[in-house]
């Protein structure tokens, strides 16, 4: 399918989605997020892709945010719903199913941030550059950014970025656990697709059931998130993967997963 705001590659076992309104430092308008929406529902749709990495077009942006344009024109009847749209596709990509990678090229700012934050992993190039500014704008976070930033980096620091707007460097992000690592600009792509390739060699349903029990602990308390874990390692207990991968080690020769 063509999109006008997306590039979508399909490789061998994953799919790159690229952000791709470059002379707007690929902003998110409402154009990009209902093509993101309906690219993301066909790498989940798609049994073949086992994993997704988002990216952003050209070497200054991942994403610089909302596009302020379309945002200048909300007010007080229509921002919760701007939101809510925003805040449910970034929460359909998280629920994916499949890992997603963000592979953050330069600017993540507001939105951006906040669509880097709603992937699994974050890997970045040394120009990279985090922030929540929406306050410079008058407005908060309002696609997951004051729920997930909290929950991965503490709600002091979340309140450092948030309330000031600061943006803060690639090292200042890996140092408050934001991003995974950091990389060159030409080797940040090719870093993220060998992740891809790995966690696409893995047996898909202990995956998605490993990413369902991660996301169960930011957001049950400790006991419940421990009952999903024990539930889901009970089901990939009855799956063909389970039996053909101790079976591999034991036979000492490599597992090969269907996925059943
Ligand atoms: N929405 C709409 N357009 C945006 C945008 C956004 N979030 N971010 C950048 N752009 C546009 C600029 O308006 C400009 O368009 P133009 O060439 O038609 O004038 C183009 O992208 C390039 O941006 P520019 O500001 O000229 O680049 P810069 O290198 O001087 O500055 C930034 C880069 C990221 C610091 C700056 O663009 C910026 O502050 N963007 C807004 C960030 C933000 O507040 N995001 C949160 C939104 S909730």
């Amino acid at each position: 399918m063509e999109y006008q705001t997306l590039l979508v590659e399909k490789k061998a076992g994953y799919t790159i989605i690229t952000l791709n309104r470059p002379d707007k430092l690929n902003a998110l308008n409402a154009l990009l997020l209902l093509e993101l929406a309906e690219a993301a529902g066909s790498v989940r749709n798609d049994d073949s892709t086992h994993a997704l990495i988002v990216t952003g077009s050209g070497t200054k942006a991942f994403a610089a945010g909302a596009d302020i344009a379309e945002l200048h024109e909300q007010n007080a009847e229509t921002g919760a719903e701007f939101a809510r749209r925003g805040q449910q596709i970034f929460s359909n990509i998280e629920h994916i199913g499949k890992p997603v990678i963000a592979a953050v090229n330069g600017f993540a700012l507001g939105g951006g941030c906040e669509l880097a934050l709603a992937c699994h992993v974050r890997f970045c190039s040394m120009n990279a550059k985090f922030g929540q500014p929406e306050v410079n704008l008058g407005i908060i976070p309002g696609y997951g950014g004051t729920q997930r930033l909290t929950r991965l980096v503490g709600a002091a620091k979340a309140a450092e970025l948030i309330l000031s707007g600061n943006i803060i460097d690639a090292q200042t992000a890996a140092s408050i656990g934001l991003v995974n690592s950091i990389h060159t600009s030409e080797e940040l792509l090719p870093f993220a697709e060998k992740f891809a390739q790995t966690v696409a060699g893995k047996a898909p349903i202990a995956i998605r059931a490993a990413l369902s029990a991660i996301l169960a602990a930011g957001q049950t308390a400790a006991d419940a998130g421990m009952e999903t874990e024990a539930r889901h390692f009970g089901v990939v207990c009855g799956t063909e993967d389970f039996a053909e991968g101790t079976a591999a080690f034991l036979e000492k020769r490599a597992a090969v997963f269907t996925g059943k």
